[in-house]
């Protein structure tokens, strides 16, 4: 029956549980990518929010460094990845090589150096013939550029969408996923076709974590041409919070905090959204010149164990009053993450009951507060705090 009910439910496109990791219904197909990858969601760096496409080995080195030095490699964030533009052109036997000017050392040195750091090592190609930022993309060379990028010392690729004509997106990346698999290097395969065909429905045997919208700026709200806001993609990213678990998630796209555009509570609001969300947390900053207070936004272990946690559940909004949100993420061993979101321009007084949250009234809990680092008292059936303009409270409750 419960087969029955699951097959019923992919059939119709509809979500099935995924709270009971056992009715997952990704499990009834054999899994392509690697077993054991992304078993939380992927946390690391990744050039193209600050950087662009002038991006070169010294700033990638720079990065590295820094990453170290910082804690940030320490705090989780393992994955280097350098996004697009490091191309040159392919040789006359198809190899693609790196841009001569920026990467004199060559990739393959590259890649051992964030070795000898502790870190992984990612990038970036298409599923086109040219990138978005129009490099040699990988149509027509899946095979040969997983082996390459094998030999390099790839630990992840992220796979883009630009320039792929009339191609089938799950042929396509279910190609360069077989690639990947027959290179014999486990790579976390990122898929980035910014949710036009549905990846959500069809990815989880294909990748470890597939891009669910368009791309971000650096912004609160709105979009701008081809870009959206940060609250934008958390509104299209929430409802697909059946779809995500461990080894393929759901990618709202990668962080904005320390790039300048919002305040620092926005910051910590967008931090905290993409962990109740159990996004891939790739920094996306200049982390050697970063502020002290990006870094403790980007360094707040309690809310990255929050997006980390190993029930690999994705958090939803349970209430939505106005501008007033409440937001839940089921934890391992019954604890439970809460969000209070103050979308507003005015400070907000936000509330839950223990029914909104799976906890029977009478149950008096733990409570601490993960941005303000202290437990509050102990309480049961209601909860309620100020949330300033812009902001987030962000709690983590246990019976
Ligand atoms: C697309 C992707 C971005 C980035 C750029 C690079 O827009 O969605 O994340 O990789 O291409 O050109």
């Amino acid at each position: 029956m419960r087969l029955l009910a699951l097959l019923a439910a992919l059939l119709l496109g509809q979500p099935a549980l995924a709270q009971d990791a056992s009715s997952d219904p990704n499990k009834l197909i054999p899994a392509r990518t690697a077993k054991g990858l992304a078993q939380s969601p992927p946390m690391g760096w990744n050039s193209w929010n600050k950087f662009g496409c002038d991006v070169n080995e010294e700033t990638v080195r720079r990065t590295a460094d820094a990453m170290v030095s910082t804690g940030v490699r320490d705090a989780g964030y393992f994955y280097v990845v350098i996004d697009d533009c490091w191309h040159g052109p392919r040789d006359a036997q198809g190899f693609i090589t790196a841009d001569a000017k920026r990467f004199p050392g060559g990739i393959k040195a590259l890649a051992d150096y964030i070795h000898s750091k502790g870190l992984k090592f990612g990038l970036y190609s298409d599923a086109g013939r040219r990138t978005c930022g129009d490099r040699p993309g990988s149509q027509g060379h899946e095979y040969q550029d997983a082996l390459t990028y094998a030999a390099w010392g790839v630990d992840y690729l992220k796979y883009d969408w630009c320039n792929t004509g009339t191609r089938n997106a799950e042929e396509a990346y279910a190609l360069m996923s077989d690639a990947l698999k027959a290179s014999g290097r486990p790579i976390v395969f990122s898929l980035c076709e910014w949710g036009n065909s549905k990846p959500w429905l069809w990815a989880a045997n294909v990748g470890n974590l597939w891009r669910t919208t368009g791309d971000i700026y650096d912004h609160w709200q709105g979009p701008r041409t081809y870009s959206l806001g940060m609250l934008d993609i958390v509104d299209r990213n929430e409802p697909l919070w059946p779809y995500a678990g461990p080894g393929h998630w759901n990618d709202p796209d990668m962080l904005e905090v320390g790039n300048g555009g919002m305040t620092d509570a926005e910051y910590r609001a967008h931090f905290s959204l993409w962990a109740m969300m159990a996004a891939p947390l790739i920094a996306g900053n200049d982390v050697a010149n970063m502020s002290d207070a990006t870094r403790a936004i980007l360094l707040n272990k309690e809310v990255i164990a929050v997006d980390q946690d190993r029930l690999g559940v994705q958090g939803r909004r349970v209430r939505k009053d106005g501008d007033k949100e409440v937001w839940v993420k089921p934890l391992a061993g019954g604890a439970r993450a809460i969000l209070l979101l103050n979308r507003g321009a005015a400070p907000a007084e936000i509330g839950f009951g223990w029914d909104e949250i799976g906890y029977p009234a009478r149950l008096k809990t733990r409570i601490r507060d993960l941005w303000q680092h202290k437990n509050l008292p102990r309480r049961a059936g209601t909860f309620s705090t100020a949330v300033q303009p812009h902001g987030v409270v962000v709690l983590r409750i246990e019976g």
